[in-house]
Parts: structure tokens; sequence; C-alpha cells
């Protein structure tokens, strides 16, 4: 049988010319959640099964269809679907939540998902999100929605519309069970096999389920909202006067029941409309029980994460700017030995200084390596033959002007470089200064 030797379906490569559009979204995430205090946290690929079917829910698609999971010496390990659950057990696990409350924090991480593979919906993708453990407060749900607000905003989005909904407590949930169950009971000849097992267990997630008929089905059943208990109509009242005071626009979805168990009360979904079908950018809310669940304290906490393919999709569309890819500062041709020897040492110093630096490794002809040179789109070339290195007389020549600056191949030689790199001429330094 020929080998398959091509990458597994549902994944992607990221490849060096793209990598400064991940590097523009790391860097807006990182930034953003440092400046509303959240701290980085990092988790392993994967953890005991059982933490992801006691999170996210053995009645869940996630847990049911799409966890990679193998067994390994006799323990079930899953490749993390998501980030919340890891990151929850991290936190009891090393003692976050006896700190200072609340705790913050947020991650970069790939996850896993047996799905079908499609525009936007990976088998392998990667998410930004985070967690705020601590407070039950709906302030703190509207200081979440604006922290990924302002990171939508920072990237230069546009047109990104947030649904919010709550899906109440385990005390509104009870009535709300009952009634979705009577109204799917006398639809139950067209549910899908998953969705007949999980009219006794969990009515709620029938709504998520992706099967055409029982989406249908799912259109005119009751809805969460009419059921919520005093304390959960509150603090979604509150919250959405939160939102108005922080000019944040939304629409209320009571159809948005998320496709994790683990929520409570506060949800909220942000989607675009410019990349087809998979257009959720953002997904999060509310857990009050999770905490206790994996065997903390009672806590209540919340968090949300963002699909970083689904929001390099949308800023391709939409024409946003990414940072400037990197590119080489400084080419040194060479024609011998000596120049070799040279180029090195000066490479090194300019290197120690950030500079992007190279210089010959394929014993090239002069010719080729000026070729070379202007493929990786050099700022800046520097010949070193037999004349500079015996004159100690050098010209550095800016490759997209074409002009040239005498530069001395001694002791001055990093600063003079240094200068002219980053004030484009010697008087730029002395407007500088004078300045
Ligand atoms: P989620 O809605 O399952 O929530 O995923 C969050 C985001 O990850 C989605 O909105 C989407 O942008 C992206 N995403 C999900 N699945 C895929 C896929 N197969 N391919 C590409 N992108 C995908 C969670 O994961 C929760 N842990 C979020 C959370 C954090 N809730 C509270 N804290």
């Amino acid at each position: 049988m020929a080998l398959n030797l091509k990458r597994p379906n549902g994944t992607e490569d990221i490849t060096p010319a793209n990598i400064h559009k991940w590097y523009t979204v790391e860097q807006v995430a990182r930034s953003v959640a440092q400046s509303y205090g959240f701290r980085e946290i990092r988790i392993p690929t994967f953890e005991n099964t059982e933490l992801f079917q006691r999170s996210v829910g053995e009645t869940t698609d996630v847990v049911q269809k799409e966890m990679y999971t193998v067994m390994a010496k006799e323990t079930k390990f899953t490749l993390r679907p998501e980030g919340t659950a890891g990151t929850i057990r991290a936190m009891l696990q090393n003692g976050l939540l006896n700190e200072a409350l609340p705790q913050k924090v947020f991650y970069l991480l790939s996850c896993f998902r047996h799905e079908r593979p499609q525009a936007g919906r990976l088998r392998e993708f990667h998410q930004f999100g985070l967690e705020m453990a601590g407070s039950a407060e709906p302030v703190a749900d509207a200081e979440v929605i604006s922290l990924a607000k302002a990171v939508l905003d920072t990237l230069g989005l546009k047109g990104i519309q947030l649904y919010i909904n709550s899906i109440g407590c385990p005390t509104c949930r009870a009535e709300y069970h009952k009634a979705l169950r009577a109204y799917f009971e006398a639809r139950k000849d067209q549910l899908c096999d998953t969705c007949l097992s999980r009219l006794e267990k969990n009515p709620m997630r029938i709504l998520d389920c992706k099967s055409p008929i029982c989406g249908e089905l799912g259109k005119d059943a009751p809805v969460i909202l009419d059921y919520l208990c005093e304390d959960c109509k509150t603090h979604f009242e509150k919250l959405q006067g939160y939102l108005k005071a922080m000019d944040i626009d939304f629409s209320i979805n009571p159809k948005i029941v998320r496709g994790l168990d683990y929520y409570t009360k506060t949800v909220f979904e942000f989607v675009t409309t410019d990349i087809g079908a998979q257009g959720t950018v953002c997904g999060g809310g509310r857990y009050d029980g999770l905490i206790e669940e994996l065997g903390g304290q009672h806590q209540p906490a919340l968090g949300f994460a963002m699909g970083i393919e689904r929001l390099l999709l949308t800023m391709e569309s939409q024409g946003c700017d990414f940072l400037e890819p990197n590119h080489c500062d400084l080419y040194i041709a060479t024609m011998d030995p000596e120049g070799v020897s040279r180029a090195m040492q000066y490479a090194n110093l300019l290197r120690q200084e950030g500079f992007w630096v190279e210089y010959d490794l394929l014993g090239r002809s002069f010719k080729s390596q000026m070729k070379y040179a202007d493929k990786i789109g050099t700022s800046y070339l520097l010949v070193l033959g037999e004349n500079e290195l015996t004159t100690g007389n050098a010209n550095l020549k800016n490759m997209k002007t074409g002009e040239q600056t005498p530069l001395l191949l001694d002791d001055s030689f990093v600063d003079s470089f240094t200068n002219v790199a980053m004030y484009g001429m010697f008087d730029g330094v002395m407007d500088e200064i004078s300045f």
C-alpha cells in the first residue's frame, strides 16, 4: 500500500510566509488581555479523558463524537478539545484559587476535535481564550465581553455581531428541562438516535444538534429565557445595563445554548457573516458550577475563546492590516575566505543588537549572492571585497533607494550601521540628538 505522507485532513501548516498574520493576532490578544490584568497560562496538550467527560459533558457532541482519545499504558488520555477544562484543572492543581481573587488567566493553544472539516472548521485549530474565577457579579461578565470586543476592535475587524443569552442555573433549568422534554417527546419519532438518548438525560443538547432535522424541530422549542429564576433574570438585566453603559452593541438571541455542558447564566457569541457558515469567531459564558464539579471549593467563573483561524479568515476577507513580515536587514556579500571571516564577525555583532544579518553559506559566486540578497529582500547590502578589506572603507547600499553610505570597517562599524538602519542616514542621528 502506498505511504500517505500528507498532513491529516482538517489540519493546516502555518508556513513562514503567513506567520506574521499569526503574530498579529497573538500580539494583540496578549497585550489586550494583559491590559485587563490577565496573566498567561500554559497547560498540557492532553489530559485524562475523565476531565473532559466531567466538564464538557457526557451528552455533548464534543465528548460523544469528536474527541481524540488514546489508551496509553492502561490510562485513557484525550487531546484537549478546548481550553477551559485544562485551565481550571491547572488553576486548582497549582493553588491559583487560593491567591487574590478574581484569578484571571489567558491562553493561546491548539485544540483537537474530530469534526467534518470545512472552511473555518478544522480538526486541529487554535484558540485565544481566557478564564476569570472568583466573581459572580454581572460586572465581571461585562468586563470579559468588553475584553473580547477590544481584541476584535484592535485587530481592525468590523461588523461583528454580539449575541447574548442566559441559560439559567440548575434551579431554573429543572423547569425548563421539563418543558423541553415534553416538547421533544411529542416529536420523538423525528429525532436522530443521539438526540433520542439525550431526551432523558439532557434535552437542551438537542437544541445544539448538527442534524438538520433536529435543528428544524428545535426552532419552535420553548426558550430558556421564559423560565429564568429571579436571580438569573436580574443578573442578565444587570449585564445588559453594563453593556449599554459601555456602548457595546448586542442582541439577545434566546437560541444560543452553546455546545458545552458547563455553562450557567450568561452565554455569548461574536459572529461574522463574512466567512460563511462557521462565522462564530468567539464563544463564551459563565460556568458557576464547574470548579466545584472538578473538586474545588464553590467558585463562580466565566470566560471565552476565539478561534484564531476564523479571526484570520475574517481579517483577510475584510482587508485588515497585519504586522509587517520580518525581513533581512543586512546581507554581507563576500569574495574570499578573509571576507567570510569578517562577515561572520560583523554579522554576530549586529545580531546581538537584534538585526537580521546574513552572508553566503553556500560558496556562491558574487553574482549569485546578489541574486539571493535580492530574493530575500534585504534592506541593506555591504560588499566585503579585497579592496574594502585593504582600505577599511566600504559602502552600505540601501536596496530600496540605491543610496550608498560610506562605512568604516573599524570599531565604529556596529554603531554606524545601527544609525543608518534606524534613521536612514547620519544626518538623522544629528536631528534626533539636537531635537
Ligand atoms: P467553543 O465555542 O467550543 O467554546 O469554541 C470557541 C471558539 O473556537 C469558537 O467560537 C470558534 O471560533 C473556535 N472553534 C471551535 N471549534 C472549531 C473548529 N473545529 N475549527 C476552527 N475553530 C473552531 C470553547 O471552546 C469554550 N472553552 C470557550 C470558553 C472559555 N467558555 C468559557 N471559557
